[in-house]
C-alpha cells in the first residue's frame, strides 16, 4: 500500500489505475471502516482510501484538536484489507485559504443531524466534493450507518453530474448490537454496557412498525421516554421513509418495507447515532 500525501503524487498514481473505488474517512479506524474497503475492492480493481480529519465539519463545540489521530493503528488496520493507497493530504493543502466556497445542501440537511450539528453537512459535502475532484473514482463506497450523510451525499453526486456510483454498506456491529464507531471508544465500561440500548429501542420501534403499528409520533415519543428513563439525553428518534428520508405519511400509507427508524442520544459524554431498516434488507 502505498501512503501519499500530494494531490500530486496521487495524481501520478492514479494515472492507470483503471477503475478505482474510493472510501473517504476521518481515521481512528475500526471494523465498521475496514468493512467499507472490503466492499470498495468488490467494484473496483484499485482501491483509495484517504484519511482526513476535516475541520469544516465540526461545529463550535465539537474539539477538532481533540479528534484522535490514529495514522500508525490505522494503517495497520488497512494493510489488511488490501487498500491500493492511503490518501494522507494535509490541511494546509485542502485549505490552502480559507474554504469561503461551500456546498449548500439541501433543506434536508438542517433536518435530524443537522439540526443538532448546524453546518456539518456544508462541511461534509465541501470535503467529499473535493476528495471527490483529486481522487476521481468511479465508484465511493458509504456506511448506511451514517444514513444522513449517504442520501445527502448521493444526491449531491445526482445534481452535480459527478460520474461516481455511491455504494451503501451495512453497518457494521458488535455482538450486542451497538453499531462500531469511532466514538464507542470513549465509554466508560458502564456506559459501554449501556450503549446498546439505542440499538434495542431501535429495534423495538421497527418491530411495533412491521407488525401494523402506524402510529409513528408515539412509537418516536415511546423510544425517546426509554432512552430518557436510562439516562439518555435524546436528541431525536424518528421514522422516516427511506428513499428521501422524508416524514412518513400519517394514515400509514407508506409500506413499511420502505420505512427506517433513526436515533442520536448521549451517554454520559458521548453521543451516539444509529439508525434501521424496519425490514432489514442488503444495500440500499
Ligand atoms: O463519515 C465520515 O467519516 C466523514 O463525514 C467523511 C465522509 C469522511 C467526510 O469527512
Amino acid at each position: 500500500m502505498d501512503v501519499i500525501e500530494s494531490a500530486e503524487d496521487l495524481r501520478k498514481r492514479l494515472r492507470d489505475a483503471g477503475r478505482v473505488a474510493f472510501v473517504p474517512t476521518m481515521g481512528n479506524l475500526h471494523e465498521g471502516h475496514l468493512s467499507l474497503m472490503r466492499v470498495a475492492r468488490q467494484h473496483a480493481d484499485f482501491v483509495v482510501a484517504s484519511i482526513f480529519v476535516n475541520r469544516l465539519q465540526f461545529g463550535p463545540n465539537e474539539d477538532f484538536d481533540r479528534y484522535p489521530r490514529t495514522i500508525d493503528a490505522d494503517c495497520a488496520g488497512i494493510r489488511k484489507v488490501g487498500v491500493d493507497v492511503l490518501f494522507v493530504p494535509h490541511e494546509q493543502d485542502m485549505y490552502p485559504q480559507p474554504q469561503v466556497y461551500r456546498v449548500q445542501p439541501p433543506p434536508l440537511a438542517e433536518e435530524l443531524e443537522g439540526a443538532f450539528r448546524p453546518g456539518f453537512f456544508d462541511g461534509v459535502c465541501t470535503v467529499v466534493l473535493k476528495l471527490f475532484n483529486l481522487v476521481r473514482p468511479d465508484v465511493a463506497v458509504f456506511g448506511k450507518k451514517d444514513r444522513q450523510q449517504l442520501k445527502i451525499v448521493r444526491g449531491m453526486v445526482q445534481q452535480f453530474n459527478l460520474p461516481i456510483q455511491i455504494v451503501a454498506s451495512e453497518t457494521v456491529r458488535a455482538d450486542d448490537g451497538l453499531a462500531l464507531a469511532s466514538r464507542n471508544n470513549y465509554l466508560t465500561p458502564t456506559e459501554r454496557a449501556e450503549a446498546p440500548r439505542l440499538y434495542r429501542t431501535l429495534r423495538k420501534i421497527c418491530d411495533a412498525i412491521a407488525g401494523g403499528r402506524t402510529d409513528y409520533a408515539n412509537l418516536e415519543a415511546e423510544g425517546r421516554a426509554e432512552l430518557a428513563r436510562s439516562g439518555w439525553k435524546v436528541d431525536y428518534v424518528a421514522v422516516r421513509h427511506g428513499l428521501a428520508l422524508r416524514i412518513p405519511h400519517p394514515e400509514g400509507y407508506d409500506h413499511p418495507n420502505l420505512l427506517i427508524v433513526l436515533g442520536a442520544a448521549t451517554i454520559g459524554s458521548t453521543r451516539l447515532i444509529d439508525n434501521l431498516d424496519v425490514i432489514p434488507k442488503e444495500g440500499d
